[in-house]
C-alpha cells in the first residue's frame, strides 16, 4: 500500500546534529528528509502539510515548545504518525505508545543505526493500527434490492448499542444511499473531502457524518460521476485509519465485484452476504462463491444472512441450504411496514422500535458476529 520510500521530518535545533543526520541520509534512498524544523512551535502544521511516515524528534529540543511536550502534542493531535525520540545517554527516554514514543535512538548512532530505527518504527505502527480489536464487517450480495443498506444500518447502530464505537461507511460509491435515508443535506462531507495523497487519522474526524443514532457515516461521493475519484488505495488508507479509532467497522456495499469491492472485500473481517429465497439467489450465490474461493477467501470469512427469512419466496429453505453447502449463520424476519416506516423517517428501527421480531433479530446478529470475533461472549451472546 504506502510506498517503500519512508518520507522523514526532522524536528532538530543542534545545527550540528541536524547536519549529522542529513549526511547519514545523503548516501541513501530508503528515506527521503522532507525538511528539518527547529522551532517546536511549527511542526504541527507541517505533519499537517507534508505528511511524512516518520518524525524524529529531538527530546532535548529548546524554544517554545520542548521536546517531549511537542512529542504529546504531535501524538494528541492524531495524525497518525509515529514519533521516534532522539537523545542522549544522560537523558534517558523510555519507548511509550501511549505518550506517543514510538521508538528512541539515543546518541551516537551510526546510518544502519538510523535507518534500521526508522524502518522498525515504521513497519510495528503499521502493524499495530491494522490489529487491535477492530474488526470490519461488509455487507455485501450478488444481488440489488436485497436489503444491505437496511440492514446494514441497523446492524451498525445494534453494533454501537452492543458498546462498540461503530462506524457505517457508504460504499456504494456510486449510488449511496445513505445520504437519502439519512436525509443528510446534499453539502454534507463525503469521501471525496478526504485528501487525495496522504489522509491522516484527523483529516477522518472531519468528513464523518455524526447521526443521531450514535454512529458515525463516512457518506459516498453526492455525485454519481464523483465516485471515479476514490481509489482501492484510498480505501486501504482509509480502512487502516478508521481501525484505529473504531471497534466496529460496517460497509454498507453495491453489488459489483468491482476493484473497489474487492478492496472492501479483501480488508473485511467477515463478509455479510445475504441471501433471500428467491429462485435466482442460488445461482448468484454460487458464482459468487467460486469468485472468493479463487480469491482465497476461506469460507468462515463469509457469514450467510437471510433476509425476510419468513416470507416463502421461488425455493425452499432445503434447497437454499444444499447450494450453499451449510446452514447460514444468521436470519431477519420480514417487517414491511416498521422498515419502510423507519426507513422514511430516517430512524434505525433498532432504534425506534427495539422489541420487534426484526429488531431482535438484528439485536442477534450483532451478538453473534461479536462472539464469532471473540469480542464478545457466546452466554452474552445468547441471552440477547
Ligand atoms: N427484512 C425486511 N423486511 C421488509 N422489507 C425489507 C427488509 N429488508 C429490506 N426491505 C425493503 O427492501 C427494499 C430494498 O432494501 P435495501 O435498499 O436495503 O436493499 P439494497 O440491497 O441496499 O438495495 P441496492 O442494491 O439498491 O443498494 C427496501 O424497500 C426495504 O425497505
Ligand atoms: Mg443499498
Amino acid at each position: 500500500m504506502a510506498s517503500d520510500q519512508t518520507r522523514l521530518l526532522l524536528v532538530e535545533d543542534v545545527p550540528q546534529v541536524a547536519q549529522y543526520i542529513r549526511g547519514l541520509l545523503n548516501s541513501q534512498n530508503s528515506v527521503k528528509l522532507l525538511d528539518t524544523l527547529s522551532d517546536g512551535a511549527k511542526v504541527l502544521p507541517q505533519i499537517q502539510q507534508l505528511r511524512p511516515d516518520v518524525v524524529l524528534v529531538d527530546a532535548l529540543l529548546q524554544g517554545r515548545v520542548k521536546g517531549l511536550a511537542l512529542v504529546e502534542q504531535i501524538a494528541a493531535a492524531g495524525y497518525g504518525v509515529p514519533v521516534i525520540v532522539l537523545t542522549v545517554p544522560q537523558n534517558p527516554v523510555e519507548v511509550d505508545p501511549a505518550k506517543g514514543i514510538h521508538g528512541v535512538l539515543a546518541m551516537p548512532f551510526s546510518g544502519y543505526d538510523l535507518m534500521n530505527r526508522i524502518a522498525l518504527v515504521r513497519k510495528d505502527y503499521a502493524e499495530m493500527s491494522t490489529t487491535g480489536s477492530s474488526r470490519i464487517f461488509s455487507v455485501f450480495a450478488p444481488k440489488g434490492g436485497v436489503g444491505k443498506t437496511t440492514i446494514a444500518f441497523n446492524l451498525a447502530v445494534a453494533l454501537g448499542q452492543a458498546d462498540q464505537r461503530t462506524v457505517l461507511i457508504d460504499g456504494s460509491l456510486q449510488f449511496g444511499d445513505l445520504r437519502s435515508l439519512l436525509k443528510v443535506p446534499l453539502d454534507a462531507p463525503s469521501i471525496l473531502d478526504l485528501p487525495t495523497d496522504r489522509v491522516a487519522e484527523s483529516d477522518l474526524q472531519d468528513v464523518l457524518w455524526r447521526d443521531p443514532s450514535g454512529i458515525d457515516i463516512l457518506l459516498a461521493p453526492p455525485r454519481v460521476e464523483m465516485a471515479e475519484m476514490v481509489t482501492a488505495r484510498d480505501i486501504d488508507k482509509i480502512l487502516s485509519l478508521l481501525r484505529r479509532v473504531y471497534g466496529a467497522i460496517v460497509i454498507d456495499m453495491s453489488s459489483a465485484l468491482s476493484d473497489i469491492n474487492l478492496s472492501f472485500l479483501d480488508l473485511s473481517d467477515t463478509i455479510v452476504e445475504i441471501v433471500t429465497y428467491d429462485s435466482t439467489t442460488i445461482h448468484n450465490t454460487i458464482a459468487v462463491a467460486d469468485a472468493f474461493r479463487m480469491i482465497g477467501y476461506p469460507a468462515s470469512k463469509v457469514r450467510y444472512l437471510i433476509n425476510r427469512a419468513d416470507s416463502p419466496g421461488g425455493i425452499a429453505p432445503g434447497a437454499l441450504e444444499q447450494a450453499l453447502g451449510r446452514v447460514p449463520e444468521h436470519r431477519v424476519v420480514s417487517d414491511g411496514l416498521l422498515v419502510v416506516q423507519s426507513n422514511n423517517e430516517g430512524v434505525p428501527f433498532v432504534l425506534a422500535n427495539p422489541s420487534a421480531p426484526i429488531s431482535v433479530d438484528i439485536q442477534r446478529v450483532a451478538a453473534e458476529l461479536l462472539a464469532a470475533h471473540g469480542i464478545l461472549r457466546p452466554a452474552a451472546a445468547g441471552r440477547r
